[in-house]
């Protein structure tokens, strides 16, 4: 949290968070997105996909600057995938990602119609500690690939596919978004 005054004399409050992104997000969001569609390491989203799937995304707000972005897609069979994940080169190692994916899989949680979270990444440390394992790309459903045709490493593609079931976390007595929160060794063992 920061305490900034303005030039008014008032006070004002900057909380950095997760949060569910809003429609005035999109175009910070298209901005990350733009950036690490560059080299491949994200794929190219429009102004307008991103407006119209708004609901999908979760940012991270540092000092009112949307400087991480993740997103979910429901609908792979009882698959979720986690996609979309980038954090602002200015703020690497500073354990943004990290809470982009609890906030991602506390969301997931909260549905019935998913019982796996995948990811194709370049990151498999990142998703280790969450329990997240590797898994044959193959095992995806076909589906998934429809969306690698506009991937720049289409033909050779060097990401890990790793997967999470969510039944024994969904198992967990009364579990809530904020039990999840405080049980940080459960998901981070
Ligand atoms: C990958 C990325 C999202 C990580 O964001 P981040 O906020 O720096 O990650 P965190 O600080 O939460 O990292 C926590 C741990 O994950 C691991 N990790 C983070 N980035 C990593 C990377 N690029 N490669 C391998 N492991 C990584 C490390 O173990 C790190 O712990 P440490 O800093 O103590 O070593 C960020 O580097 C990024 O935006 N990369 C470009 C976009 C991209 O590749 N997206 C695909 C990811 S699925």
């Amino acid at each position: 949290m920061l305490i900034a005054p303005t030039a008014s004399g008032s006070i004002k409050v900057y909380i950095d968070m997760v949060r569910e992104a809003k429609i005035e997000d999109a175009q910070a969001i298209q901005n990350l997105i733009f950036f690490y569609s560059e080299d491949g390491k994200m794929l190219f989203r429009s102004l307008a996909e991103i407006e119209e799937r708004i609901s999908d995304f979760l940012v991270y707000e540092k000092q009112n600057e949307i400087i991480g972005i993740c997103s979910l897609k429901f609908g792979w069979d009882k698959l979720v995938e986690i996609r979309s994940l980038g954090v602002d080169p200015r703020f690497h190692r500073q354990g943004i990602a990290t809470q982009m994916i609890q906030g991602s899989v506390e969301r997931a949680l909260l549905r019935d119609d998913c019982d796996t979270a995948f990811v194709l990444t370049y990151a498999v440390p990142l998703f280790t500690k969450f329990g997240f394992e590797i898994v044959d790309k193959m095992q995806l459903p076909q589906k998934v690939w429809n969306d690698c045709q506009a991937c720049l490493h289409k033909d050779n593609c060097d990401e890990t596919a790793m997967s999470l079931s969510l039944l024994p976390l969904k198992k967990m007595p009364s579990t809530t978004p904020t039990d999840l929160k405080d049980s940080e060794e459960f998901l981070y063992s």
